[in-house]
């Protein structure tokens, strides 16, 4: 997730982009660079450094010229192309003369740069944003001025951007432009009336407490003292006005009370962004950085996958979509266990890490062991460049951004949104799905986010259920076909932030010991979503109600018929079967989320924990 700042006007250009830089920390980074333009030229700074980037950036300034009149600086989180110097922004045009900072996703940046290579331009990073100064450049050069350049340019962007650019020749002058990425612009508060803007809030919240938000596809010019918005069109328009009274930490985390709670929020944005630019017009699946040879691909006859935690639900879910959509085995191991025993691995089995740090240390461990006897190796990772991205015959990024509090929440759905894609992409490649069917399951995992968001807004109706627990120190969770993994991860949640005694069980398996566990007052969380075996769930769920248990099922709006079974129901929107732990997850989440705050609890920070798990 990157973050992007932009200061014009005022005698502290730079120390006011790098402060700013400073408190877009937060957001993660793996490299970041400035560009300060002194009425004459550009001058550009970068740092390529993992978390020691603002440091070595704040070094290399010490060159910058003096008495900068604008400037735009980036923190980056790799999405397109490694963590490299080269890959970081700013991004310069052929001449030199325009940057471009950027967060989000160009998806269709490889028409746009092989169209620009063709016009003559040389690109020289792997960034989609590369291409965003090259047809400013054109448009330049055709004799716009420079937020006519961007309207112009912005008209021919897919996917979601937050720019901030400067031009030589036009000294003092930041244009900006968003469509989805977060953007807010304002003016400092002191006699300079610098212009600012910036992805987030805390970045410029020194300088001001009141700050403008553009609508999707507005172009905004900052000059000192002046924010003139238009729209795509160059019709002027009124941007919306915010006064925050919150503190730095309640603005970085949005206004959220905590990050589990924004990031919980962020969900639909994340599922959005692991879906971007990876499904094509046409409706069929381009997901050309799984950089696995498609012969390889053609000859596998078994996928195995490996994980820890929330990701190894992640994978639960994947293998049901995988098995359905490719008819070939999948199977599935906690990776701390599966190096120890004697996987049966050759080069037709697929070994499929799946990890949001790309970091854990059962996982990178089981993937070179799967390495080790000769299996092909593709990694499902959140962080670019991390060990098993680097490991790895293959990868698939999800592209959640960062994730601060420990518990996976947005990282998981994205998780599950990259293991479908995958399914989808190799059912692509080897016709194991007819083209209706593909275009079909693509249509229904492109509607997801819009399902998690009315998920979201019901977060009252969840916490109301919650409360009602608190007093809880054993829950049982149920669920059948998708719906074990998803009650497996609600019960993790509970475990893990609420402190809470939560077992998880196929429902089927309650009779086979655990039910001589239930009495009146225990208390059982089912997913009651309808997938296949939806009556049979409910048959179990009848027997743990005659036991006197109290139960709380999560069931699709509307379905009485589940209704009726429940003591309390956590209503989510139906989802197609194989995509509907996406949804069904999301409810369990708040579940766990409130009861760890009724018991007033750090859900950043569980005890005993850490984000990531760097020893055996
Ligand atoms: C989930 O909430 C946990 N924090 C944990 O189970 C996590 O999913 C597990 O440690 C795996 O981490 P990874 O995805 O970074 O490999």
């Amino acid at each position: 997730m990157c973050g992007i700042i932009g200061v014009t006007g005022g005698a502290q250009v730079t120390e006011l982009l790098l402060a700013g830089l400073a408190r877009l920390e937060y957001r993660g980074y793996d490299s970041a660079g400035v560009v300060l333009e002194d009425g004459e030229r550009l001058w550009r700074a970068r740092a390529a450094t993992g978390t020691r980037s603002l440091e070595d950036l704040a070094k290399l300034v010490e060159d910058a010229p003096a008495r900068p009149e604008a400037g735009v600086g980036h923190t980056r989180w790799a999405t397109h192309g490694r963590p490299t110097d080269a890959n970081a922004h700013p991004h310069l045009d052929c001449t030199g003369r325009v940057a471009v900072v950027h967060n989000g996703i160009v998806e269709n940046c490889r028409e746009l740069a092989a169209a620009l290579a063709d016009g003559g331009h040389t690109l020289v990073s792997d960034t989609d944003t590369e291409v965003i100064a090259h047809l400013v450049e054109d448009e330049l050069g055709a004799g716009a001025e420079l937020a006519g350049a961007v309207r112009a340019v912005v008209r021919r962007l897919r996917g979601s951007f937050a720019v901030g650019i400067v031009r030589a020749e036009e000294p003092g002058t930041i244009v900006a432009a968003r469509r989805v990425s977060p953007l807010v612009v304002a003016l400092g508060d002191g006699p300079e009336r610098e212009g600012l803007l910036a992805s987030d809030i805390p970045a410029i919240l020194g300088r001001t407490r009141t700050f403008w938000t553009l609508a999707d596809d507005q172009v905004v010019t900052l000059r000192p003292g002046s924010v003139e918005v238009t729209d795509v069109d160059g019709v002027s328009v009124a941007p919306r006005s915010l006064h925050v009274d919150w503190d730095l930490e309640a603005a970085e985390k949005g206004g959220f009370d905590d990050f589990m709670s924004k990031e919980m929020h962020e969900q639909p944005q994340a599922v959005r962004d692991t879906l971007l630019g990876r499904t094509l017009a046409d409706g069929t699946l381009a997901v050309d950085e799984l950089r696995l040879d498609p012969a390889v691909l053609d000859q596998v006859d078994k996928v195995f996958i490996v994980a820890c935690g929330s990701s190894f639900h992640a994978g639960l879910v994947a293998k049901h979509a995988l098995e359905r959509w490719l008819h070939i085995p999948v199977e599935i191991d906690i990776a701390s266990e599966f190096r120890y025993r004697d996987p049966v691995l050759d080069q037709r089995t697929l070994v499929v890490g799946v990890s949001q740090s790309g970091e854990t240390v059962d996982t990178l461990q089981a993937m070179r062991h799967a390495s080790s006897e000769g299996a092909p190796v593709l990694v499902i990772s959140n962080v670019v460049d991390s060990s098993m991205a680097r490991e790895a015959d293959g990868v698939l990024y999800t592209r959640a951004g960062p994730e601060i509090g420990v518990a996976a929440t947005k990282t998981h759905l994205a998780q599950i949104a990259a293991l479908e894609l995958l399914g989808l992409a190799l059912a692509q490649q080897r016709g194991s799905l007819s083209p209706d069917q593909l275009a079909d399951l693509l249509a229904q995992l492109g509607r997801t986010p819009e399902l998690i968001d009315d998920v979201l807004g019901r977060d009252e109706a969840v916490a109301a259920v919650a409360r009602r627990f608190t007093d809880v120190r054993d829950f049982f969770f149920l669920g059948r076909h998708v719906g074990y993994p998803v009650a497996m991860e609600g019960a993790l949640k509970l475990k893990e932030i609420a402190y809470v005694r939560a077992e998880a069980y196929p429902a089927g398996e309650l009779k086979h010991g655990p039910i001589a566990l239930v009495e009146p007052g225990t208390v059982v969380v089912g997913v009651a979503t309808r997938n296949r075996l939806w009556e049979k769930m409910l048959s179990n769920v009848a027997e743990v109600r005659s036991r006197g248990a109290t139960v709380v099922l999560v069931a699709d709006d509307g379905d009485g018929e589940t209704a009726a079974e429940a003591d309390h129901v956590l209503w989510v929107p139906p989802a197609h079967e194989l995509l509907s732990p996406l949804v069904d997850v999301v409810p369990l989440q708040q579940f766990a989320y409130h009861l760890a705050r009724a018991h007033h609890l750090d859900v950043d920070r569980p005890r005993n924990l850490a984000k990531t798990v760097t020893v055996e």
